[in-house]
């Protein structure tokens, strides 16, 4: 997209962190901003807050997990601004510890959010972006999660590899229209994240303190500001960026993974069954 003054933007997880970041981003470039959220408090108050910086923005108490919650996010949307232009799956949660101990309703929860969120917000969003044929934005917010295997991850890393490979799959199937597709994969940045189990549903568990909360807290603390987390999705929007990476110390990682995976290329190309089959 060249030009979003004057376009409508929904925002999943719009209420902390990245998500508001976004929020402000776009409502500062002249967007208007229709923020979806899972917690009503923190929902009213980001509204507020967008409408004291002039923005014009409205708020929908979503639960991404729940397909039928996500499409009436959409009616929402098209009520309040009449056309939807950018959708930025963006809400999620983490889930550590390692996969074969991990409690079924964790995968479960992790599953539903991160990665079925984005699965319903494409299914709900994409079509109303289509149907209007001004052109639009579609952005997830992935990981380095999903760039590489980071230790007692795997129910996160499943998730966010899921999100980055549907994201790189439509990059393919809209290379040729007015449709950009992006991918954010943050480093650290400092957000609510740690706390994300005051949202976990009553169907995973309820809310509960996270555990390691003041560590990874203490952790997150240090990362990037999330409002230029935000700035850069609106810059790579208008640039049609394919992926959004906030770190370049994280470069490295993805480097050795290549490293890794060209190994085992070089080992597969010598082994013995590959020589007995003539390859
Ligand atoms: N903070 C980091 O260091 C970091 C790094 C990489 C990726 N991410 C990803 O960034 C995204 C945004 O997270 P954040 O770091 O800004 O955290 P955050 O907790 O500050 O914001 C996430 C928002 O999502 C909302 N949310 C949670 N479950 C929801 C649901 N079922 N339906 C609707 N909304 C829901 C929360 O209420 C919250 O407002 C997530 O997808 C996360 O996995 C974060």
């Amino acid at each position: 997209m060249q030009d979003v003054t004057g376009k409508v933007a929904f925002i999943t997880g719009g209420a902390s962190g990245m998500g508001l970041g976004m929020a402000r981003a776009f409502g500062a470039a002249g967007m208007k901003v229709m923020i979806g959220d899972i917690e009503q408090e923190a929902l009213d108050s980001a509204v507020a807050d967008l409408k004291e910086r002039g923005i014009d923005a409205a708020g929908v108490k979503v639960d991404v997990a729940d397909r039928d919650s996500v499409f009436g996010a959409a009616d929402a949307t098209i009520a309040a601004f009449g056309k939807v232009h950018v959708l930025c799956n963006n809400a999620g949660i983490g889930v550590t510890g390692k996969s074969e101990k991990c409690a079924m309703e964790n995968w479960q929860w992790v599953m539903d959010v991160n990665l079925w969120g984005v699965i319903y917000g494409l299914q709900a969003f994409v079509p109303l972006i289509e149907s209007h044929g001004e052109g639009g934005h579609v952005m997830s917010t992935a990981s380095m999660a999903g760039m590489v295997s980071f230790r007692y991850m795997g129910p996160y890393n499943a998730t966010k590899f899921a999100v980055v490979t549907i994201m790189e799959t439509m990059m393919e199937e809209h290379r040729e229209d007015n449709l950009g597709v992006s991918v954010l994969c943050p480093g650290v940045v400092a957000t609510n994240i740690a706390s994300g189990t005051r949202n976990r549903q009553e169907r995973y568990g309820g809310a509960r303190e996270a555990r390691d909360i003041d560590a990874n807290e203490e952790m997150l603390g240090k990362g990037l500001d999330p409002d230029i987390v935000g700035e850069q999705v609106l810059e790579a929007i208008l640039e049609d960026q394919p992926y959004i990476f906030t770190d370049p110390n994280m470069r490295k990682f993805i480097i050795k993974r290549n490293e890794r995976l060209m190994a085992g290329y070089d080992w597969s190309e010598n082994c013995a069954a590959l020589k007995k089959a003539g390859l």
